[in-house]
């Protein structure tokens, strides 16, 4: 059997804050086994601060954990993870590079010749619909478009794991549909091991082969796992209004449920000591 693509063994991340001189401590995740397979997509939901950003950081090698170890296709970890791309919840883009400057940027850095990295670039932007923005710095681009850039950035590299955390939330819907389904179709053709961050329930079974439910705070942990048997490929939109996207999202919900209302609890208490 082929070695998991990530696997997070008995993961815990406590942090340390300094509150005016008094030091406090946050266990924010704990006993956290979570394992992707080469070429699976797999998506994590939990109400918000349960420490979804937190299990990707370390993932990624952002982040140490304070117990228990990531390996990465059989390796253990050690700093950042060079086999990831990384798409973030924010723009990550360089607003004083264009388009495909932004895009070209990683095999620059990689030694890729200046010739051979701005026709690959070129091809990238092709690929997510973006020919004939290529000039187009950030700011002149849309929200839509800038993640379009953002995903060419993030696949051009060709990584065998892409870790992506909210990276459509702040979209509109119908733009969020035509990205997730243009990831999807990048993804079948390539089959990378994907890991998935979001608070959208119907975008995690939508997208995914399995949905990693995570409980609320402190000390979150995996509460369900879910597989989600829909017929590949697929239409985000199409495949919402299916009986069995019903029935997987009321079971999955019935689980989500509660933890969501605990989080929500919780960051009240945070606000309002
Ligand atoms: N550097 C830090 N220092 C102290 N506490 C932190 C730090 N980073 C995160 N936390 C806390 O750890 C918890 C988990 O944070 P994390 O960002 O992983 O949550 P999340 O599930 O991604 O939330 P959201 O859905 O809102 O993005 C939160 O309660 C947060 O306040
Ligand atoms: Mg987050």
């Amino acid at each position: 059997m082929s070695q998991a693509a990530i696997e997070l063994k008995g993961i815990a991340c406590t942090f340390v804050s300094d509150d005016s001189g008094t030091l406090s401590t946050y266990t924010a995740v704990k006993n956290v086994d979570l394992t992707v397979a080469d070429g699976e997509f797999v998506s994590v939901v939990g109400p918000t601060g349960c420490g979804k950003s937190t299990l990707l950081n370390m993932s990624a090698g952002l982040l140490e954990p304070s117990a228990g170890t990531v390996s990465i296709f059989g390796e253990p970890l050690v700093g950042l993870n060079r086999r990831a791309g990384y798409m973030f919840q924010a723009d990550s883009l360089m607003p004083w590079k264009s388009a495909l400057d932004n895009v070209a940027a990683g095999l620059l850095f990689e030694g890729v010749p200046e010739k051979e990295a701005a026709q690959r670039a070129r091809e990238w932007l092709a690929r997510v619909g973006l020919t004939g923005f290529e000039d187009r710095y950030p700011h002149h681009l849309s929200g839509g478009m800038r993640k379009r850039v953002a995903m060419a950035q993030t696949l051009i590299k060709d990584p065998d794991i892409i870790l992506m955390d909210e990276s459509f939330s702040a979209l509109d819907i119908q733009t969020r549909q035509l990205m997730e389904n243009e990831l999807l179709n990048l993804w079948q053709a390539k089959r990378k091991a994907v890991l998935f961050i979001t608070h959208d329930l119907d975008e995690a079974i939508s997208m995914s082969d399995r949905v990693v439910v995570m409980s609320a705070g402190p000390e979150s942990h995996p509460i369900g796992e879910f597989t989600i048997d829909l017929p590949r490929p697929r239409d985000v939109s199409e495949v919402r209004v299916t009986p069995r996207f019903i029935e997987l999202h009321t079971a999955i919900w019935s689980v989500l449920r509660e933890e969501v209302l605990k989080g929500y609890a919780q960051q009240q208490r945070k606000v309002q000591p």
